[in-house]
């Protein structure tokens, strides 16, 4: 993706906290020093990430990794000692005052772990104060935080004060009054973490359900495995002001980059990773069909089990169950179609179809909003995916690792 296609490009960054920070910096930089010698805290140690529109990024690590920080330079509540920050292409590290605030009131707006929402007002006024400040009109800023009440579902708390209200209900409030906002831009540092787990989960899944329609660039931080992996289409891994490691949950899961990530992964429940596109099968590519013929038959037919039709142009046209007796006839294809399958976006979890698919054999299969086909999640694909999850080798992987030890498997077998 281009630079200027990003919502979020971080390039370089740096924060160090002491006497002479950019002087510092300046020997980091050219390493004649190392970070740990300068007599600085490096609190953000050569940040580089690149963040995509409408996507979810979680910033997870260890307390005192540099989360808050690294968030908080996005918007330049902290400035940073060096690097780069584009928005939407637009470079903030370096804007003047007016256009900062210019960048914040319009791209980027923020929501706190402390709801900090202020007493004396109403739960409306609360929503409509940051409109208040960048000066919208009275009767717009009450109808949009009106809006925005009913979005997180506190419509008719509009009058109430906060102390009226419970926790998840003031965070609600407080996620109304950053969406009021209507930036492309969500900066979520810890919001879920003073809430009790249930409430926590719900507020999770009441994101993700906004986020269906909102669409936002959201950058979450949290220090909660589950969370991130429930979150996150990315996740990045701090420690000490470092990303030892930015992907996809799946990714991260099953290849961690280090014993520090493999720790923080440890207790990700993987069904709540594996996503229908990342694990389709590769031993199960489509079988093309045009007006009049079929272009690409399945590799081997001899293996049962049903594969997915194409037109030309990539899209679905249904499902084969048994393709052992078909030969290359399009009408023979085209008779044995059908659309007895599952339909699942690249993005959804296959966890709820699991039972579906082990119980009926329906295929699921993996096809894109425009229709065009991603690939075919089988038994095997998912076992596959968990099995490199739990680290367990295949016997035969192990063999050809080890040849001495397929020579004892051998004289075992001899034995045997
Ligand atoms: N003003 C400061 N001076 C010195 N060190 C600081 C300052 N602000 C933050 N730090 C240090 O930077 C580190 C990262 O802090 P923070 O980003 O808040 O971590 P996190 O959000 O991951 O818990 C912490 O170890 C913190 O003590
Ligand atoms: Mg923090």
């Amino acid at each position: 993706m281009e630079s200027s296609e990003l919502a979020i490009e971080i390039r370089d960054l740096y924060k160090l906290y002491g006497p002479k920070p950019e002087a510092a910096l300046g020997h980091i930089r050219s390493r004649s020093m190392r970070p740990e010698d300068s007599g600085h805290f490096v609190a953000l140690n050569n940040v580089n990430l690149a963040i995509e529109p409408g996507k979810i990024c979680v910033i997870m690590g260890l307390s005192g990794s540099g989360k808050s920080t690294l968030l908080r330079c996005i918007n330049r509540l902290i400035d940073p000692t060096g690097g780069q920050i584009f928005i939407q292409g637009h470079e903030i590290t370096h804007a003047s005052t007016k256009e900062l605030r210019r960048i914040r009131s319009s791209k980027i707006s923020m929501v706190f772990q402390h709801f900090a929402l202020l007493p004396h007002m109403t739960v409306l006024d609360n929503v409509a104060f940051g409109l208040r400040i960048a000066g919208i009109s009275r009767k717009e800023r009450r109808d949009r935080a009106a809006h925005a009440l009913e979005l997180v579902g506190l419509s008719g708390w509009n009058d109430r004060k906060p102390s009226n209200l419970s926790g998840g209900m003031r965070q609600r409030v407080g996620l109304a009054r950053a969406l009021v906002m209507d930036t492309p831009v969500l900066l979520m540092d810890e919001p879920f973490s003073a809430l009790d787990p249930l409430i926590r989960e719900e507020m999770q899944q009441e994101l993700l359900r906004l986020q269906n329609t909102l669409n936002k660039t959201i950058v979450f931080v949290t220090h909660d495995p589950n969370e991130a992996a429930t979150l996150g289409n990315r996740i990045a891994i701090l420690l000490k002001g470092e990303v030892v490691q930015y992907g996809r949950p799946l990714d991260i899961v099953i290849s961690p980059a280090n014993d520090y990530v493999r720790d923080f992964v440890r207790g990700i429940n993987v069904f709540n990773v594996l996503s229908a596109g990342q694990i389709v099968d590769p031993a199960r590519p489509p079988v093309v069909l045009t007006g009049t013929s079929v272009t690409s038959l399945p590799i081997s037919r001899s293996t049962a089990g049903p594969v997915a039709v194409t037109d030309g142009t990539g899209r679905i046209l249904g499902v084969v169950e048994k393709t052992a007796s078909l030969g290359a006839s399009a009408a023979d294809w085209q008779s044995a179609l059908s659309q007895d399958y599952i339909r699942i976006a690249p993005d959804q979890l296959v966890a709820p179809f699991l039972e579906e698919l082990s119980r009926n054999g329906r295929p699921l299969v993996v096809v894109r909003d425009d229709d065009s086909l991603v690939g075919v999640v089988t038994g095997s694909s998912v076992l596959k995916a968990l099995a490199a999850n739990s680290g367990v080798k295949s016997k035969c992987e192990e063999a050809r690792q080890q040849p001495e030890s397929k020579s004892a498997m051998a004289a075992e077998q001899r034995a045997g």
